[in-house]
């Protein structure tokens, strides 16, 4: 096609402009894939007035993978070349916990469990272990499932009897909310960390959270539960469990401000690697970053909290008519999908 032809020769790079692309909801809803995603990156790829490419980064709360295989997964459902660090997952920015916590011992709850361990120690955590590995050790900590087989663990059987842990980060959705409720609360208040000790009058080490979405949109008819509800299941056993005290957590993904500064970081680096010898703070004050996004409650209001261009598609979580997005905190334009969105973001760069 016209445009793989422009990608053999290198184009060069329009860097007064950038995009941050929303996933689910806006390039593919769970198994299926919006053609409107393809013609939008081809655009984006060199397809447009400038003849030049235009930098964008994927801005997703989803996670429970490595940026890698989200880069691969997505490349070959829209059939265009995306690469690793343009993937922003919901916990990418936890990376910058490692240092905090490298040897020390935290709980990774989310996804497929030992995946996420894995995610974790390939961030530098080195010490991580899962609400699998403690059911495992102890069967009776949540009698309501088969004891996990070997191949579910993140590690060889660990002993937890006196193994204190230091953090709780959630990677990614609950696939379990029962066990998951479980372990996280017990650690969370057992005294001194060691899970099953005592408990403490109060909530013993930080939890961290990577995704506040309740709902998001993928090929059922209406949205589904975001890990979001987790969080809002998590708070009420909370203040069940300890009369009504506040749950204290640290919370990543869209809207949280630490998302938008690390995909601008990200912008950064792929500005000085298109054009080495820019003046980099001349960039970045040039730089106008339009966003697209289907869930006004994390792509808008995050986006306009950061000072970018906010677009509202309709092929997810809203599908309102025109105007009718969050009048406290609007999208600057609403389109019916994301083609429409990069061809109105380019018209208005031109
Ligand atoms: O789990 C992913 C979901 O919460 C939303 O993903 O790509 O719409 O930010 P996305
Ligand atoms: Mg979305």
């Amino acid at each position: 096609s016209t445009v793989a032809r422009k990608q053999t020769s290198p184009l060069s790079w329009h860097l007064d402009t950038a995009v941050a692309f929303d996933i689910d909801g806006v390039l593919i809803k769970g198994k299926r894939t919006l053609d409107e995603g393809r013609r939008a990156l081809e655009m984006l790829n060199g397809d447009n007035v400038f003849g030049k490419r235009i930098p964008f980064v994927l801005l997703t709360n989803g996670g429970g993978v490595t940026e890698a295989a989200k880069a691969a997964d997505i490349s070959r459902r829209l059939g265009v070349e995306i690469k690793p660090e343009q993937v922003i997952l919901s916990h990418s920015p936890m990376q910058a916990l490692a240092e905090k916590y490298s040897d020390k011992h935290v709980l990774v709850v989310g996804g497929v469990q030992h995946r996420c361990a894995e995610i974790a120690r390939g961030y530098g955590f080195t010490n991580v272990s899962t609400p699998n590995d403690i059911v495992a050790w102890q069967p009776a900590a949540w009698p309501f499932m088969k004891a996990p087989t070997d191949k579910m663990l993140s590690q060889p059987l660990r002993d937890f009897s006196n193994d204190p842990f230091y953090a709780v980060l959630q990677f990614h959705d609950s696939f379990d909310y029962g066990r998951d409720l479980q372990i996280v609360t017990d650690v969370l208040r057992s005294r001194g960390g060691v899970i099953g000790s005592e408990y403490a009058d109060h909530q013993v080490m930080p939890l961290y959270m990577s995704n506040p979405d309740l709902v998001y949109s993928n090929e059922y008819p209406r949205p589904r539960f975001g890990q979001g509800a987790f969080h809002t299941c998590l708070r009420a056993m909370w203040a069940a469990l300890t009369n009504g005290k506040p749950l204290n957590y640290t919370l990543y993904g869209k809207p949280n401000k630490v998302q938008y500064q690390y995909a601008e970081r990200v912008l950064d680096r792929m500005a000085l690697q298109a054009a080495p010898n820019t003046d980099l703070g001349q960039v970045q004050a040039k730089r106008r970053v339009f966003a697209i996004g289907d869930n006004p409650a994390a792509d808008i209001a995050g986006a306009n909290g950061a000072g970018w261009t906010s677009v509202l598609v309709r092929t997810g979580v809203f599908s309102g008519p025109e105007g009718s997005n969050d009048p406290a905190n609007p999208a600057h334009r609403v389109t019916d999908h994301v083609e429409e969105a990069v061809k109105w973001i380019i018209e208005s760069e031109a």
